[in-house]
Order: structure tokens, then sequence, then C-alpha cells
């Protein structure tokens, strides 16, 4: 059976790093008697320069009919980029958005694994996370914040903006319903983050989280207020097993906990909608300071893929393979620039590439 997967490679060091990916996916594909058919596809920057805009409908209607779609990073620098003179609807970002909506990819998985072979990376002492770091954010992704009303008006001479979060029950019930799955499948231990001291929409996500609790006898419940969610993500980061949680709160506490693995680097991620599909991309940005010079870490690209094939294509050995690799390479001493200490060995974003699938192999 042949599987469709989609590639957007996007801006930034997306192109070096997707490149990489690929490459492991072909020595899957090899090993392992898969057949892989790729597309490429412009997102992001790329597109704009192409079609004026960060996403083109033909884009959307290939990705929806593909098993899965492997993305890089879109954007640029702000202050320097024309792409940022573009009305914000029409910039690489939304391009982003636009393809997490009209997939349908509400629940966004992040996972944020300290590695053995990298604790000298961690900001963050022994001491205060005791056993292991090894957390999976589960971030709405497709309400709150970022798609509901919003608007810049001027009333009477004073410039006014507002954005709404808005949440239904169905919507917060779906992406629950994923994390206590995933909590299963873990330690058992969900703790649902929210602001309902304050926010109403908070409120509601409480209720329903405790109602959608009730199928999940096994799973631990915990409810935490996002405040105190940041700073214990530094003090015991330990203690946590799944973090579920609405969209906004999820974007800033996953750069954070990204951080307690040393670096963003090492990070995937998926996006997944009812059906198989996923949307899978490193959960760093296009780095356009280091966009071209070889130096990027691809294993967050690379482990995106074996999310892809874990989640998507249901090979979980495949999957498996990867990350084992990816581990005794680390194990080995190898390094790229984000995440090299003392003593250890410095590769390209290339060699990274060719050492991983030397190890699968
Ligand atoms: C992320 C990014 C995006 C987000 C941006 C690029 C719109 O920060 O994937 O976390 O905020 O969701
Ligand atoms: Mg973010």
């Amino acid at each position: 059976m042949e599987y469709k997967i989609v590639l957007m490679p996007g801006d930034g060091i997306g192109p070096e790093i997707i490149k990489e990916a690929k490459k492991v996916l072909d020595t899957i594909a090899k090993i392992y008697g898969h057949e892989f058919s790729y597309e490429e596809l412009l997102l992001g920057g790329k597109s704009i320069d192409v079609y004026g805009e960060p996403l083109t409908d033909v884009a959307i209607e290939k990705a929806k009919k593909a098993d899965a779609v492997l993305m890089g990073a879109v954007g640029a620098d702000a202050k320097t980029s024309p792409w940022y003179k573009l009305d914000p609807e029409k910039r690489p970002e939304a391009g982003l958005l636009k393809l997490r909506k009209e997939l349908k990819l509400f629940a966004n998985l992040r996972p944020a694994y300290l590695h053995n072979a990298l604790k000298e990376s961690c900001p963050i002492k022994e001491q205060f996370y005791q056993t292991e770091i090894n957390l999976m954010i589960v971030r709405e992704l497709t309400g709150g914040l970022y798609f509901g009303e919003r608007n810049t008006t001027v009333e009477s001479g004073i410039r006014k903006a507002f954005d709404t979060l808005t949440y239904d029950e169905n919507e917060i019930r779906r992406v629950a319903k994923k994390a206590f799955d995933i909590a299963m499948k873990r330690k058992k231990k969900v703790t649902s983050v929210d602001k309902a001291n304050v926010l109403d929409s908070s409120r509601l996500w409480r209720t329903i989280i405790e109602e959608v609790a009730m199928a999940y006898p096994e799973v631990t419940l915990e409810h935490m207020l996002v405040d105190n969610c940041a700073m214990q993500l530094i003090s015991n980061p330990g203690q946590f097993d799944v973090i579920l949680t609405e969209n906004m709160f999820g974007d800033i506490l996953s750069d954070e906990a990204s951080m307690l693995t040393g670096s963003i680097g090492m990070l995937p991620s998926a996006s997944l909608n009812e059906t198989s599909f996923g949307l899978y991309e490193p959960s760093h940005g296009s780095a356009p300071d280091i966009a071209g010079k070889g130096i990027a870490n691809p294993v967050a690209a690379i482990l995106s893929a074996a999310m892809l094939l874990r989640y998507s294509l249901s090979m979980d050995t495949e999957a498996n393979a990867i990350e084992n690799a990816v581990n005794e390479v680390l194990n080995a001493g190898y390094r790229t620039l984000d995440i090299m200490s003392e003593n250890k060995i410095r590769v390209s974003t290339e060699e990274m590439g060719d050492l991983i699938i030397k190890k699968i192999q």
C-alpha cells in the first residue's frame, strides 16, 4: 500500500530539516518495505512569494487528500522581511493557522522529554525533577483567542483593539478525550490547566474536563491554574505526565516546557483531527538567523516524522526505530550547535541526519 505524504518545508531552516526527515522516511520505507509518495507544497513566506498568499486553496485540497503532512516552519524576521508589511491575514503565520483550521486539527501534541544524554543542557538542576522530565502537552488548536472575533477600531480618537476567547463544550470535550486516551498509554495522569479563578471559558473548561474524566476512572485528574503551572514547570517538572490546556495557554507553556529538554530543536509535534490524518511539525520556528548555514538541529523534524508514522500510519515499530536511533546518536556524543557541550562531537544538520540513518540501518 502506498502512503501519500505531503511535505511543506516552508521558510527559514524548514527546507534543511525537512530534507533530513525525508531521508529518514526513505530509509524506513526501504528497510520495512513501505511505499511513501511525496508531494512538496508551498506554505508561508515561500507561498506568498509565488502566489501572493501564505496558503492556497489548491494546497489545502491536496493536503486533505494525503495521509499526513510533514511541515517545516513558517515565518521570518518581522523587522526586516517584506512579508510582514502585508495585512496580518496575508502573513506567513496565517497560512499555518488556516491549515490547522481547514484540516480541523484540534489536538496538538507536544512532548517534552529530557534525554539522559542531554541532562547537562537542561537549565534545571537535577534535584528539582528527581525522577525524569517526560511530559506531553495536549494543546487545543482550533479555538480560543486564536480564532475568536477580533477587531481594531478608533473610537472618539482612541485606538482600541479586542480579541475574544470562546469555547463550546464540544470543542473542549473532543480535545479532552484525546488527552485522556494519551494518558492511558502513559503514566495515567492528566493536569488540566486553566484560569478558572478569572475566566468563564476556563470554568466551562473545568466542568467539561470533569465530565470526560468520569469515563477514565484509572486516570488521575488534577486542575492547575496557568500561572501556577508556569511556575511548577520550573520548580517541579517531574510531576507532570499529560498537560491538557486551551490554545493560547498551550502555546506559551509548550515553549516553556521545551526548554526543559535543553533545546527546542529537539521537540516534535503532531496536530490531529478525528481521523488518522495528522500534520507533523517541529515545535520550533523558522530560525531565519541560522537558515542556510547547515547548523540547524534536524532532530525535531526527524522525530516529527516518527510521530507521523506512529499516529497516522500506525507504524509503531518504525517510529520506535527512529526514536531509538536518535537516542543512540545522542548517547554516542554527537551534537548540533544548539545542544553542544564540552567534549562532545559537533556535527552539521546533514551529518546529524546521516548518523541517525546509519543507526536505523
Ligand atoms: C506555534 C507557533 C504558532 C502559534 C504561530 C507561528 C502562529 O507559535 O506553533 O506554537 O502560535 O500557534
Ligand atoms: Mg508557539
